[in-house]
């Protein structure tokens, strides 16, 4: 799943960090898919961890800092997402590529879902009480 225009929301910050989330991901896929063994894909899933968990602490401090009235919902989305990598992560403890594959593309297309539903709105506010910041300044 490599970077393109139509995952960009606007806000300058997150889509920064989806662009950083596209390319551990990517890696993470390619990883799997080659079967890269467990030793070295170990790294690149706690490389992945980290990104995504980084990623929504970024989010969520954004939506806390600016009143974001949607923040348990889209708070919620992003734990379903770290579920899944969770089971993600089990099943490739055991040895299972194909099962930890099958995951992963899900949590592909839950995050192009994810960016649809809940970023873009997100960004859109973060745009709009900027613009309302600057305006009681001037
Ligand atoms: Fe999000
Ligand atoms: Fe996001």
């Amino acid at each position: 799943m490599p970077w393109s225009e139509v995952y960009r929301t606007g806000c300058e910050i997150i889509d920064n960090d989806h662009m950083r989330l596209v390319d551990v991901y990517d890696h993470l896929l390619i990883s799997l898919e080659n079967r890269l063994p467990l030793h070295k894909l170990d790294n690149i899933i706690t490389e992945f961890i980290r990104v995504v968990s980084e990623h929504s602490t970024l989010e969520h401090r954004i939506m806390s800092e600016i009143g974001y009235n949607s923040i348990d919902a889209h708070i919620a989305d992003h734990e379903r997402v770290m579920e899944a990598i969770s089971s993600m992560i089990s099943k490739f403890q055991k040895g299972n590529y194909t099962g930890a594959l099958e995951i992963a593309l899900l949590a592909g297309k839950w995050e192009a879902t994810h960016v649809e539903r809940y970023d873009r709105p997100l960004a859109v506010f973060v745009n709009e009480t900027q613009k309302i910041l600057i305006a009681s300044c001037t």
